[in-house]
């Protein structure tokens, strides 16, 4: 923990040392992030999926770095306990190592993040070490990258060949060496996403990649239930938030036709002395 109680970097290599299972999620604002952080998690994502999840677009390609820290910024004002880490978009990170010194910057300086996490494996060596040497701490993402959809043509499963698990091994040992805290594990097979946490010294933190990772990451409106027409295999809805939002907008709707809302306990009394 940091003096002030929060949860710092560090405390996610600790709690891989001691086999605590670290709890991440994301929030891209400030409501959900205080409702998150009451639930104890260890770490709030600022996920560049709030593209798909927030704006309504298909991929994560059109979110930017104005996006971000806008709404990096808006998760921060919620003074959470848990650690939180911006996504660098699209583009912020991937055409020089300059660039994504100064864009990792603007998530921390002006965004308010304590890490950023960006996507790929060891063609962004330099970026990451760039980065941490600039004294930004990094977590990784390894499996299926979404900011990489045109060129895998929509979500997949990584590492299910021998050779594409042993570049996943290889990557996370590079991104490793150069300095991140964790790494995002996304889409793979559970004994392969094992099979790296085994072998790495920095957490690992899963989504769709099995049981065997230092932790697991879920969308918060996916674990929410906030949406029910499409949910991959590895979400678990645990709520039905979405459900509860539109009884609760009827009920509103009904009182409102039927002239029930406000009634007197929800309208101002007459004061019994006007104040002079
Ligand atoms: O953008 C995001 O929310 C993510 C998580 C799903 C890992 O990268």
């Amino acid at each position: 923990m940091t003096a002030d109680g929060r949860v710092g970097v560090n405390d996610l290599r600790r709690m891989k040392k001691a086999g605590e299972r670290i709890v991440m999620v994301t929030a891209y604002d400030y409501p959900t992030a205080r409702a998150v952080d009451a639930a104890g998690v260890d770490v709030i994502l600022v996920g560049d999926s709030l593209g798909v999840v927030l704006l309504g677009y298909k991929d994560t390609l059109r979110v930017t770095m104005a996006d971000m820290i806008h709404h990096t910024a808006a998760v921060v004002r919620a003074k959470t306990r848990a650690l939180v880490v911006a996504d660098m978009p699209f583009l912020s990170y991937q055409t020089d190592v300059p660039s994504a010194i100064r864009n990792a910057g603007r998530l921390v300086q002006r965004g308010g993040a304590v890490a950023v996490k960006l996507e790929g494996g060891r063609e962004f060596v330099p970026a990451v070490e760039g980065i941490v040497r600039a004294g930004i701490p990094v977590m990784g993402h390894l499996g299926y990258t979404p900011q990489s959809i045109l060129r895998f043509g929509g979500p997949r499963v990584m590492g299910k060949s021998a050779k594409g698990a042993e570049r996943l091994a290889d990557d996370a040992r590079a991104l490793e060496e150069a300095g991140v805290l964790a790494i995002v594990l996304e889409a793979m097979p559970p004994d392969v996403a094992a099979e790296v946490t085994a072998r790495s010294g920095v957490p690992t933190i899963g989504i769709g990649a099995g049981p065997r990772c230092d932790g697991q990451v879920l969308v918060t409106h996916d674990l929410a239930g906030m949406f029910d027409d499409f949910t991959p295999r590895f979400v678990k809805r645990f709520g039905a938030v979405g459900a509860a939002l539109t009884e609760a907008t009827a009920a509103f709707a009904r009182e409102v036709r039927a002239g029930t809302f406000p009634d007197a306990n929800h309208s101002y009394g007459r004061p019994e002395a006007e104040p002079s």
